[in-house]
């Protein structure tokens, strides 16, 4: 019930964007929860206000309105600014895990699909693993411009539009590719990462950032942008092992325990540890654990994620599960919403 008046209310505002580009929409309610702030903000409008508002706060939420409204119809790259930027209103979801081959693509592609299909959010996904990155091919595209060849052009000096290296998926997900056919490229600079993460999340609702096998300064730097971070192992004790070890670093750089999600995928089937033993390693509940699925393999040869072409496969069920609990909209009320909605807040 709740969903399909909120679905309507998606449509609404977005409507109202579209046919009057111009005019920034900005919703002012009686209703202070930051599920009903999140619920506005993916329904395309540009601020959210609890009223009543102090004069400052109201003026404040104009101004940074305005800005976003404007950043999104201009996608320019520039230098970093000393400060004074509103903060991005895009949901930052990164996918991370110390090991290789554990499916950080895999999910990252279908939650993206599986975003966008389900609250019709601008969803963005961002390739940043500059040697093997795989997320064009995972998605049946061709890359023609990539993330080195942007971040060349800034390294270069230029103020690249970001809109123009980006595909367009059928499902209506934006996609940043990582490297061209064949190509070796270094790794991106972090900060560039960052700066890129930021001026997406300006623009779009979802940013997915999809990263490289092994921890490096760019998953550093995506993981400082994300409201979410999803570090993925699979069920092996090597795999589980590492997620321990991320863990525990994260948590003492001070990474909150609301922004850090365990997901256990079953990558193959051979179950040596059960999810309740990871946890129990990781000392961290599982989020979220996605079956075995042996139509994974071939829906990635094939570039048709299951999400999109088989979407009662178990393992699409399930990362269908995990993008309504991250974007809120998989409870029935607004008020239980609100649990995720305490997932999308950025360190300081
Ligand atoms: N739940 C699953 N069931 C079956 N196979 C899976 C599952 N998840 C991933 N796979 C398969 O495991 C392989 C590795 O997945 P993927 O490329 O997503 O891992 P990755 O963590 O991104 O790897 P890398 O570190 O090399 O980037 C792929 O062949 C994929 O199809
Ligand atoms: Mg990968």
């Amino acid at each position: 019930m709740w969903k399909s008046r909120w679905r309507s209310r998606t449509a609404r505002w977005s409507v109202v964007q579209a046919s009057a580009p111009r005019v920034t929409a900005v919703v002012i309610s009686h209703r202070r929860d930051a599920a009903t702030a999140q619920k506005v903000m993916l329904s395309g409008a540009r601020g959210f206000v609890a009223s009543p508002a102090e004069p400052h706060a109201l003026d404040a939420t104009l101004r940074a309105a305005r800005t976003r409204h404007l950043d999104a119809q201009e996608m320019i790259l520039r230098p970093p600014s000393a400060g004074g930027e509103p903060p991005p209103a895009g949901f930052v979801i990164t996918v991370f895990g110390p090991k290789g081959g554990v499916g950080k693509t895999t999910i990252a592609a279908n939650l993206a699909i599986s975003l966008r299909r389900q609250s019709q959010a601008r969803v963005v996904i961002v390739d940043t693993d500059a040697y093997f990155g795989d997320i064009a091919l995972t998605l049946g595209l061709k890359p023609e411009r990539t993330l080195p060849d942007l971040l060349e052009q800034v390294a270069a000096g230029e103020r690249p539009d970001v809109m123009s290296f980006l595909l367009q998926h059928p499902s209506g997900v934006a996609v940043l590719p990582a490297r061209h056919a064949g190509g070796v490229h270094s790794p991106p600079d972090a900060e560039a990462i960052a700066h890129l993460i930021r001026t997406l999340a300006r623009s779009f609702d979802f940013v997915v950032v999809d990263t490289p096998g092994a921890f490096g300064p760019s998953v550093a730097a995506a993981l400082d942008e994300s409201t979410t971070a999803l570090l993925v192992t699979s069920a092996d004790m090597a795999s589980v092992k590492d997620a321990r070890i991320s863990m525990e670093a994260l948590r003492e750089e001070g990474f909150s325990d609301d922004r850090l999600k365990l997901v256990v995928n079953h990558a193959t089937n051979a179950n040596s540890v059960t999810d309740s033993d990871i946890a129990r390693t990781v000392q961290t509940e599982v989020f979220c654990s996605i079956p075995h699925d042996r139509e994974v393999p071939i829906s990635t040869q094939r570039g048709e994620p299951l999400v999109l072409h088989a979407p009662r496969a178990r393992m699409a069920q399930e990362v269908n599960e995990l993008a309504a609990m991250l974007s809120g909209l998989g409870t029935t009320e607004p008020e239980q919403a609100g649990v995720f909605g305490g997932l999308f807040r950025r360190r300081g």
